[in-house]
């Protein structure tokens, strides 16, 4: 069973800009609620008991906004109001199951996963990056079906066009599973178009092995000086370790980008 997941919270949010600079954008409200939130409710649906942030010194403001109790606690005495309370009820279950490491040096989301090891207790754990949103359909809940029928690792896949595969990890399949799921046989950090060996993209949520840990720990900087969780898995899939391509069913918004942001709450608002 897969009952912890992290989330990567340290990132700038450069593409973001000028919403980013003061603010952190996982808690930018997406149709009247905080990004972060759909997040963690995906992580809930998905049976997630423990979930591991990994932000920074500059991000403690994500921090704030699930420590804020005195201050709920002194409106809800003075105004007794019945949605007030229900907020501060949800911000509570989330704070119980939240645990924060730092990851003070933009090293990239290898180095993110590394932060996180002495917390992880099982064999296998979920990793969702919160700029990808996925609606309609919980795909957290789908990779960990896959994962407890084959045991293996699995990864959110999504076809991307071929003018656009230097935006993404890339995957090389190798066979067909089933209906949606495929064995990967190799995955590329951004490569080229010339270089990419499909357009089937890695999208923010993967099932890892505990194992990644120590792949990362000796893990080269790649694309652009940072340490890839890509890479990693690269190196594990070449040491015979099972990876499953998932093509998720619900809907792609992605957040991290302003036009993708704009979007996200229109979609949202239409459901
Ligand atoms: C990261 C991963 C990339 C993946 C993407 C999905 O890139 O490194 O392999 O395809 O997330 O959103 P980033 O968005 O951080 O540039």
């Amino acid at each position: 069973m897969i009952k912890q997941a992290i989330i990567p919270l340290a990132g700038f949010g450069t593409r973001l800009l000028p919403l980013t600079s003061v603010f952190a954008k996982e808690l930018l409200p997406i149709y009247g609620k905080p990004g972060i939130e759909y997040i963690l409710d995906e992580c809930i649906d998905a049976g997630i008991k423990d979930i591991i942030f990994i932000i920074s010194k500059k991000k403690e403001m994500i921090k704030d906004y699930f420590y804020n109790d005195s201050f709920y606690k002194k409106i809800i005495k003075k105004k007794k109001d019945p949605r007030i309370i229900k907020e501060y009820k949800k911000i509570l279950r989330y704070k119980k199951m939240i645990k924060f490491v730092y990851q003070n040096k933009p090293l990239g989301t290898g180095d993110a996963v590394l932060k996180t090891r002495k917390f992880i207790k099982d064999k296998f754990f979920l990793m969702l990056l919160p700029d990808d949103l996925i609606i309609k359909k919980n795909c957290s809940k789908s990779m960990v079906k896959i994962h407890n029928q084959f045991k293996a690792s699995v990864m959110a896949s999504m076809n991307v066009s071929r003018t656009n595969v230097s935006r993404w990890g890339i995957y090389k399949l190798k066979r067909k599973l089933n209906k949606n799921n495929y064995l990967i046989e190799d995955v590329v950090e951004k490569p080229s178009i010339k270089d990419a060996p499909s357009n089937k993209a890695v999208i923010g949520r993967y099932i890892l092995p505990k194992s990644i840990f120590t792949k990362l720990q000796t893990q080269k900087p790649g694309k652009g000086g940072e340490i890839h969780i890509t890479d990693a898995i690269r190196s594990l899939i070449m040491n015979n370790e099972k990876f499953i391509a998932h093509n998720f069913r619900g809907k792609y918004l992605d957040c991290g980008t302003m036009s993708g942001y704009i979007k996200s709450s229109m979609e949202i608002s239409k459901i």
